[in-house]
């Protein structure tokens, strides 16, 4: 298939994009680098041994995007291009709300136009809110407490509605838990800029000495050592996850949560990234973080019954591949 890869410079995307030239598939990656860098290019073409067409674009500018159409004929398009920093989407809500749906907006209009007919978007488990884990595909979504996972909730809302209208458009909605790891070249990964909000990418700068020592984020919750429980998934995996989903997509509105269906607290993770890296992270116990669930972890039965797609690593290839990534590239 021909397919077009916005955000494909990021993080989730640039792994994607490995997956999909090695299953065979050409790529068209548009990004404006607002949260990457243009040598992660080189890098997936090292990896992958291929090469493939860029553009500098932004995707909330219909013109670019038409262009792009214009110029190519795709098959697919899988949608990851968006901000997703959620304490900065609470400062900055009308940046998120107009990065996230209007580029959902665009790119969906685009594709009605020039029959583009296979949508995959990059959603998250946040819609989830507050229901009652392991998540299942079928749950009323909940609000969530900030902008940034409004912008998801929205997106899908609006990718169902243009799907429903439109018989020959269908749509794949990947919720995602919470990837972590990288490449195991250790040549692309998570390259958060300033001090990191998520978990891993904190542990991995603590490890070198950038940060002095990690804050857990509460030891009281409801969970097996008071720690928050997440499901945090490989990229790796997830990118294969995402080719699944556009080589199965033909009709209609397919959910999927992306995820292993596993929890592991915060002092799991901490602990496994210091036995497998043999290296110091030091820590204390904090206050929680307001926003913070006890528990959040997918049921992924749906993914592996439909897509034929389940994870394959453990938290051990994750805090490993993770620790290569941050002391080959900080
Ligand atoms: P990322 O920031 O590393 O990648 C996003 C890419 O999109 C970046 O390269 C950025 O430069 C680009 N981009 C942003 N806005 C753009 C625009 N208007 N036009 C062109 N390019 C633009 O993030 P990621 O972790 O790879 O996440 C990818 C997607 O998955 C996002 O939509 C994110 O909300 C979603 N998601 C991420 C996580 C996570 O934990 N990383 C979890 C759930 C969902
Ligand atoms: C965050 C986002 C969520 C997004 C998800 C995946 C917030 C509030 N939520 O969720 O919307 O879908 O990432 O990208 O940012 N922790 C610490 N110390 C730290 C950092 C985190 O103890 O310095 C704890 C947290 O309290 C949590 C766990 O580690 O229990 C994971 O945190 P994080 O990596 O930020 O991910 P989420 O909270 O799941």
């Amino acid at each position: 298939m021909n397919i077009l890869v916005t955000g494909g410079a990021g993080y989730i995307g640039s792994h994607t994009c490995v997956s999909l030239m090695e299953a065979g598939h050409n790529i068209t990656i548009v990004d404006n680098f607002i949260n990457s860098k243009k040598e992660v290019l080189d890098r997936i073409k090292e990896i992958s041994g291929k090469d493939f067409k860029f553009y500098k674009a932004d995707v909330t500018n219909e013109v670019s995007v038409e262009k792009i159409f214009a110029e190519n004929s795709f098959d697919g398009l899988i949608h990851f291009a968006g901000l997703k920093a959620v304490g900065e989407s609470v400062e900055k809500p009308l940046e998120y709300y107009y990065n996230n749906v209007v580029s959902t907006l665009i790119l969906a209009k685009a594709c009605l136009k020039y029959k583009v007919n296979k949508f995959v978007f990059s959603s998250s488990a946040t819609v989830y809110g507050e229901n009652q884990v392991p998540f299942t595909e079928t749950m009323e979504l909940l609000p969530t407490t900030n902008p940034y996972g409004e912008t998801k909730a929205i997106s899908e809302r609006i990718l169902t509605d243009t799907a429903k209208a439109n018989p020959d458009f269908s749509v794949s909605l990947l919720r995602y838990f919470n990837p972590i790891g990288a490449h195991e070249s250790g040549l692309i990964g998570e390259d958060p800029n300033g001090i990191p909000n998520n978990l891993m990418p904190f542990v991995s700068k603590v490890a070198t000495g950038q940060l002095e020592k990690l804050s857990v984020f509460g030891n009281d919750y409801d969970t097996p050592d008071g720690t928050g429980v997440r499901d945090y998934i490989h990229v790796v995996d997830l990118a294969e996850g995402h080719v699944a989903a556009i080589e199965n997509l033909d009709t209609g509105v397919n959910v999927f949560n992306l995820g292993t269906g596993k929890g592991t607290s915060v002092l799991e993770l901490v602990n496994a990234f210091i036995k497998i890296n043999d290296i110091d992270v030091p820590y204390e116990i904090k206050g929680r973080r307001p926003g913070d669930i006890a528990s959040c972890y997918a049921d992924a039965s749906k993914a592996e019954q439909e897509l034929g797609w389940k994870t394959k690593k453990t938290i051990e290839d994750m805090v490993r591949d993770s620790w290569n990534f941050e002391r080959k590239n900080y």
